[in-house]
């Protein structure tokens, strides 16, 4: 009699823990395989194909007898050009590993602008800006994310790496190249890593996607657009994933979505004794020494990135 009850006891149990089991087994595997990736309509993708738009100012040559170790690919907007100069004199300084070129959009007033004008004229000072001709605004980053990663796959596919990254950003370019030389040379993106992101739904908020864009409830891994860095072989990649992705207004999102059609996870960026994340997407005050262990620190305005640097770029060495 004892026994007996014991015994189903333990039946009991067993069956719970196999039913438990395989519903784990179930979510899992839920979560890990994304829905089955089908091609966007003709018309859908013609949002953020490349064949879409022309170009306007182009540097198709810069790496023509060059495979540069990194390619910083910067989107600004058309009348930042205090930003641009300050990106050119202290990150973004072309050097033997590393060069910058800047991603632009339509100003408003179109091409007969003075503001297009004026940048014409930079470009042919400089001869560093790529200019397509869809509007320049913040809804249309994430075309202007894809024409970014079109053009590297096409103008400059022998780079190692390549990072996107804001111009208000600090790069700590010897830390990050440092560290990159031991990285992985394909299939490799890392940055500030977002795991739990999820559509807002607020029609009033910055980061809205309707139910109807974007019907899933949370985001797969992403890394924070302020800056992120990956091997170049991704560029064509994700540029062939965008065939499977509806245009979504978030251009980090967006490039998660075209990772999970790959396959590609982003990877973590922390420092090996503290944990502490290198892409820093809060602003931090100005700090040598902090800033030599980080390779990102968000929110500098163009003086502000000009007048660190001076003290950054000397100093870095001695901490
Ligand atoms: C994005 O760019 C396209 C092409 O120039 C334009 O038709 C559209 O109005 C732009 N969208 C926004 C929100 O600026
Ligand atoms: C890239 O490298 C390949 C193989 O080394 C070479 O054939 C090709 O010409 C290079 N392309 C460019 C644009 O430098």
């Amino acid at each position: 009699m004892r026994i007996t009850y014991l015994w189903r006891l333990v039946r009991l149990l067993s069956v719970s823990a196999v039913f438990f089991l395989s519903a784990q087994i179930l979510r899992v595997s839920l979560g890990k395989h994304p829905p089955k990736p089908i091609p966007l309509s003709a018309e859908e993708y013609r949002l953020i194909s490349p064949e879409t738009y022309q170009y306007i100012l182009n540097q198709p040559a810069v790496c023509k007898d060059r495979n540069p170790f990194l390619v910083f690919m910067v989107p600004v907007a058309p009348l930042e050009a205090a930003a641009r100069e300050a990106v050119r004199k202290t990150w973004g300084a072309p050097s033997q590993d590393s060069l910058t070129l800047f991603y632009v959009g339509l100003p408003e007033g179109g091409q007969v602008s003075s503001i297009q004008h004026t940048l014409e004229e930079e470009s042919r000072k400089h001869a560093d800006i790529i200019q397509m001709n869809f509007q320049d605004s913040y809804k249309n980053l994430t075309i202007k994310t894809m024409m970014m990663m079109n053009w590297l796959a096409v103008h400059c596919p022998n780079a190692s790496y390549a990072m996107k990254v804001d111009a208000d950003i600090f790069v700590n370019v010897f830390y990050l190249i440092r560290r990159l030389r031991s990285s992985p040379r394909q299939g490799f993106i890392t940055g500030s890593v977002i795991a739990d992101g999820r559509p807002r739904r607020d029609a009033n908020s910055k980061w809205h996607v309707s139910e109807e864009l974007y019907p899933e409830e949370s985001f797969p891994w992403y890394v924070s657009g302020a800056g992120y860095v990956f091997s170049a072989d991704l560029a064509s990649r994700i540029s062939w994933a965008s065939r499977f992705v509806q245009m979504i207004p978030l251009e980090d999102v967006y490039i998660g979505l075209c990772l999970r059609v790959l396959g590609v996870e982003p990877v973590y960026s922390r420092s090996l004794l503290t944990l502490r994340n290198l892409f820093e997407i809060r602003k931090l005050k100005y700090d040598r020494c902090t800033f030599a262990k980080l390779v990102i620190v968000n929110g500098f305005n163009p003086s502000e990135l000009l007048h660190n640097w001076q003290d950054f770029s000397k100093g870095h060495r001695s901490c």
